[in-house]
C-alpha cells in the first residue's frame, strides 16, 4: 500500500516536471551562478528573408535586448522544425512557444477567420490594418483563448495574386479545369469554384514540389511568398488582381505566456509593439521588391487589368459572400467594409 502511495508521488512528481518543461515553464537552471535563460522558440513556414522571417529576427534581437539577456528566443523558419498543421498543434502542447500563421489557417479553431478570404474584401493595406484595430478583430484574437492561445499581434505580408503553369489567367473562364492548391478553408474552394477550377489544400512547404510535380496547376500568393519560394522556376504566368490577403496572427502559448515573470512579459511585449512596425515596413518594402525581381527576372508572364477586366473578376467570385456569410458573421464583414471606406 505504502509502496504504490510512494510510486504515485513519484510519477506524480515526473508528470509535473515534465509538463513544466513542455511549457517551457521550468525553473531556470543554475549555470555557474548565472541562471540560464528562458527559451522562447518562435516556428514559422516562410524564408528568413521575408517580412515575416525577418519580423521574427528583429523580435529576437529586440526580446534578448530589452531582457538583458534572460530570455534567448531561437527562430525556426521555413518549416525548419514543423509545417502549417504541424505549427499549430505544437503551440497548443508548448513544444513550442510562438507561431505565426496566415490568419486562414487559425480556420479549424475558429470558422470566422476566413474572413480574410472573402474575394476583394479589403481595397488597400491601409483599411486592413484599420480593421485590425476594431472590436471584431479583437475578439477574433480573443476566440482563441479556449485553445490555450494568446493573440499577440498582426503582422502583415500582402495581397495575393494567382498564378498558372498551363496557361495565362486573364479572363476567368481561363481557371475552368485547372486546379489551385489552397492553404486551407472552405472560402478558398468556394472561391475557385466561382471561377470553375478545382483546388486542394497542400502545405506551404509542399507547396513547390506540388507545382513542379503537376498536382496542381496553380496557386495564389503575395509576390513575396512567390519570389521567396521560387514559385517562377515552376510558374509561367502571374495575374495581378490583389483579390484577398495574406496577414498574419502572432499566436503565443498562453500558459507559457501567463507564467512568465511580470518584468519578462512586460518586456516581450515591448518588443513585439516594435517588432510590429518593423513588420509593416517589411511588408511594404518587400512587396514591392519582389514583384520587381518577378518582373525583371523575366521567368514570368503578367497580366495587368483595367479595372473593367478586374470587375469582372469581382462579379464572378461575389457568390462567395452569400454562402458564407453566416459562417463568418455579419458584424465581420461589415467591420471590414467600414475598414475600407476612406
Ligand atoms: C501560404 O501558405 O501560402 C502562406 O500562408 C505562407 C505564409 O506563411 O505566408
Amino acid at each position: 500500500m505504502l509502496k504504490r502511495k510512494v510510486l504515485a508521488v513519484i510519477v506524480g512528481a515526473f508528470v509535473i516536471v515534465t509538463l513544466g518543461i513542455g511549457c517551457g515553464t521550468s525553473k531556470p537552471a543554475n549555470n555557474g551562478g548565472k541562471e540560464a535563460p528562458i527559451i522562447v522558440k518562435f516556428s514559422h513556414v516562410t524564408t528568413a528573408d521575408s517580412p515575416k522571417g525577418k519580423s521574427a529576427d528583429k523580435f529576437k534581437q529586440l526580446a534578448e535586448q530589452k531582457t538583458n539577456g534572460k530570455v534567448k528566443v531561437e527562430v525556426y523558419p521555413s518549416s525548419q522544425l514543423y509545417g502549417d498543421k504541424e505549427e499549430l498543434e505544437a503551440v497548443q502542447a508548448g513544444n513550442v512557444h510562438i507561431i505565426a500563421p496566415s490568419v486562414t489557417k487559425l480556420v479549424g479553431m475558429n470558422p470566422q477567420f476566413q474572413y480574410v478570404d472573402l474575394p476583394f474584401l479589403f481595397p488597400t493595406k491601409e483599411a486592413v490594418y484599420k480593421f485590425w484595430e476594431t472590436e471584431e478583430n479583437k475578439k477574433l484574437m480573443n476566440s482563441l483563448d479556449k485553445f490555450n492561445l494568446r493573440g499577440l499581434a498582426m503582422w502583415p505580408n500582402g495581397f495575393k495574386q494567382f498564378t498558372a503553369n498551363k496557361r495565362p489567367l486573364v479572363t476567368p473562364e481561363d481557371f475552368k479545369g485547372l486546379k489551385f492548391r489552397t492553404q486551407a478553408g472552405k472560402v478558398l474552394d468556394a472561391q475557385f469554384k466561382a471561377l470553375g477550377a478545382g483546388s486542394a489544400t497542400i502545405a506551404f512547404g509542399e507547396t513547390y514540389a506540388a507545382l513542379q510535380q503537376g498536382t496542381v496547376d496553380g496557386q495564389e500568393n503575395t509576390f513575396n511568398n512567390i519570389d521567396t519560394q521560387k514559385y517562377q522556376e515552376v510558374q509561367k504566368y502571374l495575374t495581378v488582381t490583389n483579390h484577398g490577403r495574406i496577414d498574419y496572427m502572432i499566436i503565443v502559448n498562453k500558459t507559457f505566456w501567463d507564467k512568465l515573470p511580470e518584468d519578462i512579459r512586460k518586456a516581450l511585449d515591448e518588443a513585439m509593439v516594435e517588432a510590429t512596425k518593423y513588420a509593416v515596413q517589411q511588408a511594404d518594402e518587400l512587396d514591392q521588391k519582389s514583384m520587381e525581381n518577378l518582373k525583371k527576372g523575366g521567368k514570368m508572364q503578367f497580366t495587368e487589368f483595367t479595372t473593367e477586366q478586374l470587375a469582372v473578376f469581382q462579379k464572378t467570385m461575389e457568390s462567395v459572400y452569400s454562402q458564407f456569410e453566416s459562417v463568418i458573421g455579419k458584424d465581420i464583414i461589415d467591420a471590414a467594409k467600414k475598414a475600407s471606406k476612406k
